[in-house]
C-alpha cells in the first residue's frame, strides 16, 4: 500500500523552476513545487491571511507549521519546506500518533488566542487537520501544512474533524468501533477537552462530515478550479455520507467513550 509521498522523482528540467520538484498528493492546489528547502504555492484569496497567521505562529514560537517567507518573482507564496513524510491515504494510527497530532493542534490554537486574527472567535482554526496535511518525522506528527482554509473559529471545528479523520472510519477493514471510540478519547484527552466541549465533540464531528459533503458539492459546481475529476468528487461526497451514517449509527459508542 502506498501510504506516503514519493518525492524527488521528476524534477523540472528547464526554465526558471529548473530543479523544482512537483509536490503532488495534495487534493486541491495544482502547481505546488519544492525548490531547495522552500515550497512555492500559487497565491489565492487566502494568501494574506495565511501569511499573517504563519507570521504570528512564528512570533509565538509555535514549531508545528511552515514559516512564511514572502513571494517569489512568479507571484507564488514561499514557505519553508518541512522535511518528513506526508501520508497520502487515511489509515489507522497509533494512540501515540493521535496524541501527538492533538497536542500540535492544541498548541496551534493556543498560539492564536487573543490575537486580532481570531476576530470574534476564540481561536484561528486550520479547518483541514487531516493526516494528509500533517508532516511526520520518525513516525510522529511534528507539523501541519496547507493553511489555506484557516479562519477564525471554535476549537471544536478542528478537533471534531480530527476525531473523524484520525480515529473513525466506516471501512470494513477498519478497527472495531469500540477501538475507534477509545482513540477519540485519546484525541480528546491529549487535546485537553473538558466540560461542555468534550460532551459535544461527536456533534462537532458530525457537523464537519456534513460540511465536507457541502464542500465537495460546491467543488462539483466548479470542477475547473480544482485538480479533481467529477468522478473523484462524486466519490468523496458518497464517502463523506457513508462516514456520517456510520458515526450516527454508533454515536452512543463514541459518546460513552468520552464520558
Ligand atoms: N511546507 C511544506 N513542507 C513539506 N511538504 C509540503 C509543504 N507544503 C506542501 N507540501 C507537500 O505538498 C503537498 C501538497 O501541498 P498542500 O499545501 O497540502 O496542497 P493541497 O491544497 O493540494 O492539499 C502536500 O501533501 C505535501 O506533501
Ligand atoms: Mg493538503
Amino acid at each position: 500500500m502506498e501510504l506516503f509521498h514519493r518525492r524527488g522523482k521528476d524534477t523540472v528540467e528547464t526554465g526558471p523552476d529548473k530543479g523544482a520538484i512537483p509536490l503532488g498528493g495534495g487534493r486541491i492546489t495544482p502547481g505546488v513545487v519544492r525548490i531547495g528547502d522552500t515550497v512555492r504555492r500559487p497565491t489565492s484569496s487566502a494568501s494574506p491571511f495565511v501569511a499573517a497567521l504563519l507570521s504570528l505562529l512564528e512570533e509565538r514560537g509555535y514549531p508545528g507549521a511552515p514559516r512564511y517567507l514572502g513571494r517569489d518573482a512568479s507571484e507564488r507564496d514561499i514557505f519553508s519546506f518541512v522535511p518528513g513524510w506526508v501520508p497520502r491515504r487515511l489509515r489507522p494510527w497509533s494512540d501515540a500518533q493521535i496524541a501527538a497530532a492533538a497536542g500540535l493542534a492544541r498548541a496551534l490554537h493556543d498560539a492564536t488566542r487573543g490575537n486580532p486574527l481570531t476576530g470574534r472567535h476564540p481561536v484561528v482554526c486550520h479547518h483541514d487537520l487531516g493526516p494528509n496535511n500533517t508532516v511526520f518525522q520518525a513516525g510522529t506528527p511534528i507539523a501541519f501544512i496547507d493553511f489555506d482554509q484557516a479562519a477564525p473559529g471554535s476549537p471544536l471545528e478542528d478537533v471534531g474533524y480530527m476525531a473523524w479523520l484520525w480515529c473513525v472510519s466506516s471501512k470494513a477493514q477498519a478497527p472495531p468501533v469500540q477501538a475507534q471510540a477509545a482513540q477519540v478519547r485519546v484525541l480528546a484527552d491529549a487535546y485537553g477537552l473538558t466540560g461542555p466541549e468534550r460532551s459535544t465533540l461527536i456533534d462537532a464531528m458530525l457537523e464537519r462530515q456534513e460540511r465536507n459533503v457541502r464542500f465537495w458539492q460546491r467543488a462539483w459546481e466548479r470542477t475547473d478550479t480544482v485538480e479533481t475529476t467529477a468522478e473523484q468528487i462524486g466519490d468523496r461526497i458518497a464517502w463523506s455520507r457513508r462516514e456520517q451514517a456510520y458515526a450516527l449509527r454508533f454515536r452512543h459508542v463514541f459518546e460513552s467513550a468520552l464520558r
